[in-house]
């Protein structure tokens, strides 16, 4: 931990918080190429999950221990021992491990939810406390519901859970409920009255019920915390979780009001956000501060003007400081292997010989019908080919019939564990057509929850970044695809889903596909 008193640690929780959110479930892989990003950003603490929720949530967080150096890796427990065992047999082998271990304490969730008197609670957190300190040097505790807890109770649990071991007091407003002023003073009250509280690092956890995470995180520093915990895109339960990318750069953009540090490389947010976005289907709204779409556009004519003379006129951060480089045109189709490689490195993904020829030649494949190939075509076309790689159905060919005559038809080709099939279907339009044929070859009872289109870049050219979500026994997944073909790209997104859905099948029941 820093000697630099003014220094704000950021935890991260995009993947234990956020994967809460209703239909934002992440796969193994995608949760190890999410803390990749996270460690480059030099996020402080990784959340990477509730081990003990499923046996999936333990294999990521193992997986993640066993892969990220620079970052701590925390997992979730309840205070019961069985919990805070199955945390630490996921975090052991981390370079840097933290268990994190929860229990409520507002007079609400002890009788209704928990069913337990208060001196029960507070026993029942000195013994986890003390239990995840026998096991690992890093805890940290939370009250939950801390904000809506009472302030003599409160600093009691604070100063026991830190006389057994905590290192990280946690104070979530789980409920988003509070506002800033009085957020701000139950920090202060903490700080105040915990005589021990100087043995640990004061953190919040704040929601965005009333749109006050973000604020209320900030006016929580300003009076003394100093972790905070955070998702991207403001991921998160309900509403959400105060977003990583709007306090990081509040901090970066007013030292004269805030005059904190963190470690965030701030030029990786958009990345990540991009990355977080596409993997659970979530799109960012336009409007939405520092990393939608419109963050750093200017669309009026007066501002445009201003823009021109001087940048500042109306723009509080560069679009640079969050790593959004103005679409840069990088290629066409004479670039060879070597420029391609190089174009990849400097886009920050490193691939093994086999996907790197894959992805050239979906690179040969998009500059030959597209007449610009921009760094976010090439982002997209890539992230489509480490997504595919190990896939039991592989998209290979499609042709539809579509338009006002009908019958729109689609004509499917897909490779089923290494076998070529070839299939034709009706539908309601092309997309149900396409979507039709994939159902004959590989029958299923899921349910699609969502189908979502975006363009990758600009021009009626532009790829398509599409979203499938399927819902199968109360739990979902989401795939993605893209192409300059809409109905190609709605193709590999279902045919990604549906990927994602067998490896769960597996998991319980292995079988044949039926195709
Ligand atoms: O919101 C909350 O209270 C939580 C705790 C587990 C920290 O997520
Ligand atoms: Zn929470």
């Amino acid at each position: 931990m820093s000697a630099n008193k003014n220094r704000v640690y950021i935890f991260d929780t995009t993947m234990r918080d956020g994967e809460q959110s209703p239909g934002a479930s992440m796969n193994l892989e995608e949760k190890l190429r999410i803390a990749a990003v996270l460690e480059e950003m030099g996020v402080d603490i990784i959340e990477a999950g509730f081990p003990i929720a499923s046996q999936g949530d333990f294999d990521a967080v193992k997986a993640i221990a066993g892969t990220v150096t620079e970052s701590t890796v925390a997992g979730l427990a309840r205070a019961g021992r069985k919990d805070i065992d199955r945390a630490w047999e996921a975090l052991k082998g981390a370079r840097r491990a933290r268990i994190h271990t929860f229990l409520s304490t507002s007079p609400l969730h002890m009788k209704y939810k928990l069913q337990m008197e208060p001196e029960a609670v507070h026993q029942a957190i000195i013994d986890s406390v003390a239990y995840a300190r026998n096991l690992c040097d890093d805890v940290e505790w939370s009250p939950e519901d801390g904000s809506r807890t009472e302030h003599d109770f409160l600093c009691r649990c604070v100063e026991s859970a830190i006389k057994s071991g905590a290192r990280t007091i946690n104070i979530p407003d789980t409920v988003g409920y509070a506002v800033p002023e009085e957020f701000a003073a139950l920090i202060q009250m903490l700080m105040n009255r915990v005589p021990n509280i100087d043995k640990a690092i004061v953190s919040v956890h704040c929601h965005n019920d009333l749109g006050l995470a973000v604020a209320n995180s900030l006016a929580a520093v300003g009076a003394g915390a100093r972790q905070v915990e955070c998702t991207i895109n403001g991921l998160g339960e309900r509403a959400g979780n105060a977003a990583l990318e709007e306090v990081v750069m509040a901090l970066r953009t007013r030292p004269d009001k805030m005059p904190y540090t963190c470690g965030i490389r701030t030029e990786h947010i958009t990345k990540a956000s991009h990355l977080v976005s596409t993997i659970t289907g979530f799109p960012v709204q336009p409007n939405k501060a520092i990393v939608g779409a419109n963050a750093f556009a200017h669309e009026s004519g007066i501002h445009q003007d201003g823009m021109l003379k001087h940048a500042g006129t109306y723009e509080i951060m560069t679009p640079e400081s969050v790593g959004l480089n103005r679409s840069t045109l990088v290629m066409g189709k004479h670039s060879g292997r070597h420029a391609f490689k190089a174009k990849l490195k400097e886009l920050g993904f490193q691939l093994g010989d086999n996907a790197l020829e894959d992805a050239f030649k979906r690179f040969k494949d998009v500059a030959d019908r597209k007449k610009n190939v921009y760094d976010d075509d090439i982002v997209a076309l890539v992230e489509d080919e480490v997504v595919r790689s190990h896939e039991r159905l592989r998209f290979v060919a499609l042709q539809v019939v579509c338009g006002s005559r009908g019958p729109q038809m689609a004509d499917l080709e897909l490779e089923v564990d290494g076998t070529l099939h070839n299939v034709q279907a009706r539908g309601d339009g092309p997309v149900d057509a396409t979507f039709n044929a994939i159902k004959k070859l590989v029958p299923h009872q899921a349910v699609l929850a969502l189908y979502q289109v975006h363009a990758v870049t600009e021009g009626t050219d532009a790829q398509a970044m599409v979203t499938v979500r399927l819902v199968e026994n109360g739990k979902s997944v989401n795939g993605q695809g893209s192409d300059t073909d809409t109905l190609v790209a709605s193709a590999r997104a279902y045919i990604h889903a549906l990927n994602k859905l067998l490896t769960k099948r597996e998991r319980t029941a292995p079988a044949a596909l039926s195709a």
